[in-house]
C-alpha cells in the first residue's frame, strides 16, 4: 500500500480523509503545514503523524505527496516533493504560471515520478454519463454552448479569502479548471480564446471566522466572459464570476446538431443528465444514481446559486486512479498533460481579457479515455 503525506491542512483537507472511507488504495500517514498549528489539529482529528514539511519531504516512508496548498504555492511543494523522489498529486491549478507548470512536467518526467492533478470531478457519474451521451451521438456534434458560475465571492464563506482576489486567485484560477477539464473531456483540446473581464470594486469584507468584519484588497478582476473555440469547431461561450448575487440557469449547457445536452455541475460529481431533440419537447432526464461516482452521498445545501441541495462528492478519486495507475505502470487520467492544457486554456483566457484580443491556446492534450464503472469498480472498498 503506498502511503501518502499531505501539505496543507486547511478547507479541503477533510474532504480528501474522507476519501479513504471509498477507495481502497488511499492511506494517509501524515501531514504538514506552514502553520505549524493546522498541521498538528489536522493530524491529531485524523490520528495521523504531525511533521515539518521538510521532514514530511525527507521521510522515505512516503511515497506520495498530496499538494493541498493554496494555488501560489502549489508550484514550490510540487517541485520540492518532485525533486525529494515523490509522486505528486496536486490540488488545482497545476500551478500559476504556465512556465512553472512545464518545469513540472520536465521534472516529473526526469525522475520518473507521476504528477497527478485535480480537479477529479469529470470522473464523476454526471460528466461520464454526459461524455456517453456525447460519444454515442445522442445529441449529434456539438456546434455550439455555454456554461456558468457565479456567486457573490469566497468572502461569504471561507475565513481566509483574501488569496482569491490577489494574482493567483479570481473565477477563472478558482473555477475554470472545473469547467475547462469538463469541456475537454467531453470534446477535446481548445484551440483559442476571446475575453472581457472586470473589477468592480477595490475592497472586500471578510463575511465569517475570526475575521469577519475586516476589509481587505481586491487586485484583481472577479468577472470574466469568454468564448472558447474547440479543435473540435465547437464554440463555447463561458461566464465565470464573484460579482453575481443570485442566477437560475443551468451549469453547462451544450447545443448539438441533433439535440441539446444539459450537463450537470462540473464541480460536483452528480447528475442528472437532461437531452432534448426538439425545441419545445420535455427533457429526457438520465439518471447517475445508479453509478458508482454519481450516487448522492452528501445532503449540505450551502445556499449558493443553482447549487443542488443533495449532492455527490467523490473527490479523491483522482488520486485513487492515480495510485493504481502507478502500481500497474498506466497512464493515469488526471494527468499532467491535461491539467497543462487547462492551465494554458486559463492563462489565454486572463491574456485575452487583457489585450482585447483573440488569443491561441498553444498547447493541446488528448482527450482522457471514457471512465467506465469497471474502471471504477476495482478501486472501490
Ligand atoms: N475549499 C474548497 O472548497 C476547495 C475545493 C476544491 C479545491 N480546493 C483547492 O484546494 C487548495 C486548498 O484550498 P483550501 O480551501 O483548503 O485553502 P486553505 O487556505 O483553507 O488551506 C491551505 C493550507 O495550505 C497551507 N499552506 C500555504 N502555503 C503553504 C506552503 N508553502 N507550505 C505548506 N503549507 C502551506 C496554509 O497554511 C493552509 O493551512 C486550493 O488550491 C483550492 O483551489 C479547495
Amino acid at each position: 500500500m503506498k502511503k501518502i503525506g499531505l501539505i496543507g491542512c486547511g478547507n479541503i483537507a477533510e474532504t480528501y480523509f474522507k476519501s479513504q472511507d471509498y477507495f481502497n488504495n488511499i492511506k494517509f500517514v501524515a501531514c504538514a503545514d506552514i502553520n505549524q498549528v493546522s498541521a498538528d489539529e489536522c493530524a491529531k482529528q485524523n490520528n495521523i503523524l504531525s511533521m515539518s514539511v521538510d521532514d514530511l519531504l525527507n521521510n522515505e516512508d512516503i511515497d506520495i505527496i498530496l499538494n493541498l496548498t493554496i494555488p501560489k504555492a502549489h508550484y514550490e511543494v510540487s517541485e520540492r516533493a518532485l525533486n525529494a523522489g515523490k509522486h505528486v498529486y496536486s490540488e488545482k491549478p497545476m500551478a500559476i504560471k504556465l512556465s512553472d507548470a512545464k518545469k513540472i512536467i520536465e521534472l516529473a518526467k526526469k525522475n520518473k515520478l507521476y504528477f497527478g492533478n485535480a480537479p477529479d470531478t469529470f470522473l464523476g457519474g454526471g460528466i461520464q454519463r454526459s461524455r456517453q451521451l456525447i460519444d454515442e451521438d445522442s445529441v449529434g456534434k456539438v456546434l455550439i454552448g455555454n456554461f456558468i458560475f457565479a456567486f457573490s465571492g469566497v468572502q461569504t464563506f471561507h475565513p481566509n479569502p483574501e488569496s482569491w482576489f490577489q494574482e493567483g486567485g479570481g473565477p477563472v484560477i478558482d473555477m475554470g479548471p472545473y469547467f475547462f477539464t469538463a469541456l475537454v473531456n467531453l470534446l477535446g483540446p481548445a484551440k483559442n480564446v476571446r475575453a472581457r473581464s472586470a473589477k468592480f470594486s477595490d475592497k472586500r469584507i471578510v463575511e465569517t471566522g475570526v475575521k469577519k468584519g475586516k476589509e481587505f484588497f481586491v487586485d484583481i478582476p472577479t468577472s470574466f466572459m469568454m468564448d472558447i473555440e474547440f479543435h473540435s469547431g465547437s464554440i463555447i461561450q463561458g461566464f465565470l464570476s464573484f460579482d453575481v448575487q443570485n442566477h437560475a440557469r443551468n451549469h453547462m449547457e451544450l447545443y448539438g446538431s441533433k439535440g441539446s445536452i444539459i450537463v450537470p455541475d462540473p464541480n460536483m460529481f452528480g447528475g442528472p443528465v437532461l437531452t432534448s431533440k426538439e425545441l419545445g419537447t420535455v427533457w429526457e432526464e438520465h439518471s447517475v444514481e445508479n453509478m458508482y461516482l454519481g450516487k448522492t452521498n452528501i445532503v449540505n445545501h450551502s445556499g449558493r446559486s443553482n447549487e443542488a441541495p443533495r449532492q455527490s462528492n467523490y473527490r479523491g478519486i483522482g488520486l485513487s486512479e492515480m495510485i493504481y495507475s502507478i502500481e500497474n505502470q498506466k497512464p493515469h487520467r488526471c494527468s499532467a498533460e491535461l491539467s497543462f492544457h487547462v492551465l494554458d486554456i486559463i492563462e489565454t483566457t486572463i491574456k485575452a481579457s487583457t489585450i482585447n484580443e483573440e488569443c491561441e491556446i498553444k498547447s493541446v492534450c488528448s482527450q482522457p479515455a471514457y471512465f467506465s464503472e469497471n474502471d471504477v469498480k476495482v478501486l472501490l472498498k
